[in-house]
């Protein structure tokens, strides 16, 4: 492998360039080359980046002169990439939502898992230092309820189609990731109410969300987000019985933990904090990903392995379900 590990983006819509701008600034990774099957995007990519460009992802995955492959097709066009790369053996970073469905994203997860390939889901708010602090005082509070509320400006029109990762699920997949990692359990039943198509009727794309995931060991993780929210600040709030964690943005965190209650309601050896930090460096991410893709590291936390996408397409998915039939949905991860 050379100094850098050589990357190939394949899409190269809206999100596929801010990878390539990304990888261009990280110290450990080179881009190799740009990849889609639209060749005037392909070329516009190529020409903005000053690499090569290709028309067809499955040549890309098998060249020995590309280490890795950033996947940052459509959601529903990840499946048949991230099929190839993990039957060619070559390791991956793939945007959010992994996959269209819990069962196609099953398949992908274990394929990658049989051929041992280095899979990584493009969860870059995990290597921010807020949801590196807040997982860390997550673990301190003996946790039992997780709220995030992410409320978003209106969407691009690739958002707007009628599928559970649609509109607001596309980026409140970012929030349900974090409270699932804080949490620390997997989700075995999901409830949840949806409003879709109100602002585009003719589209019917999930534009506000209210999700109740129930995980193992009865910890519940709440989840509200819309795209009417100009202009409001987003929420992070955990609760235990060992204290509490609240933020209101990403840069300050208020923290309390104590020992319980005594009888006239006061917490026990009282202790209150509050942490302020920077926001993302967008590196981190990619200088992790290299780490893993030259050790050959397969568990690559503190980003989100398959596994842990998982969990968040099948939460998508059952809250879709559930909103549509208007009862709990059972999950079976
Ligand atoms: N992490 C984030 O913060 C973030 C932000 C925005 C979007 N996203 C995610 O990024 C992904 C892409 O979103 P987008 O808005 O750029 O979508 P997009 O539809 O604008 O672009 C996707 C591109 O992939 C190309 N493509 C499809 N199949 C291909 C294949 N087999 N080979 C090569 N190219 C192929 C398409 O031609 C298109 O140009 C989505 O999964 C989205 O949810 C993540």
């Amino acid at each position: 492998m050379a100094d850098k590990v050589r990357v190939a983006v394949i899409g190269t819509g809206q999100r596929g360039p801010a990878h390539a701008r990304e990888i261009l600034k990280c110290e450990e990774t080179e881009l190799a080359l740009v990849c889609d099957l639209d060749e005037e995007r392909a070329k516009r990519a190529s020409d903005e980046f000053g690499v090569d460009f290709a028309l067809d992802h499955r040549a890309v995955v098998h060249r020995n002169d590309i280490d890795a492959v950033s996947i940052a097709t459509h959601t529903r066009h990840h499946a048949g990439v991230m099929r190839d790369a993990a039957a060619a053996g070559k390791p991956f970073l793939v945007e959010k939502p992994y996959a269209d469905s819990l069962a196609t994203g099953r398949e992908i997860c274990e394929l990658s898992e049989q051929n041992g390939v280095v899979a990584m889901v493009g969860f870059q708010s995990r290597f921010t230092p807020f949801a590196q602090q807040m997982k860390a005082l997550a673990e301190q509070i003996d946790l039992v309820q997780t709220h995030v509320s992410l409320q978003r400006g209106f969407f691009n029109p690739q958002y707007f189609f009628p599928e559970h990762y649609s509109g607001i699920l596309d980026a409140l997949s970012h929030s349900m990731d974090l409270a699932l990692w804080w949490t620390g359990a997997s989700p075995v039943e999901v409830m949840a109410h949806e409003q879709c198509g109100l602002f585009k009727p003719d589209k019917g794309a999930v534009e506000f969300a209210h999700i109740l995931a129930r995980c193992e060991g009865g910890k519940i993780v709440c989840m509200t987000g819309s795209m009417a929210g100009i202009k409001m600040q987003n929420i992070f709030q955990m609760a235990g019985l060992r204290g509490n964690i609240s933020a209101v943005d990403r840069r300050r965190i208020r923290f309390v933990k104590h020992q319980g209650f005594n009888e006239d309601k006061s917490p026990i050896d009282l202790e209150e904090g509050e942490w302020t930090g920077e926001g993302q460096q967008v590196t981190d991410m990619w200088t992790h990903f290299a780490t893993c893709v030259r050790e050959g590291r397969t568990d690559v936390a503190p980003g989100a392995s398959l596994r842990e996408g998982l969990a968040q397409v099948a939460v998508s998915e059952a809250a879709y379900q559930s909103a549509k039939e208007g009862k709990a949905v059972r999950l079976a991860l």
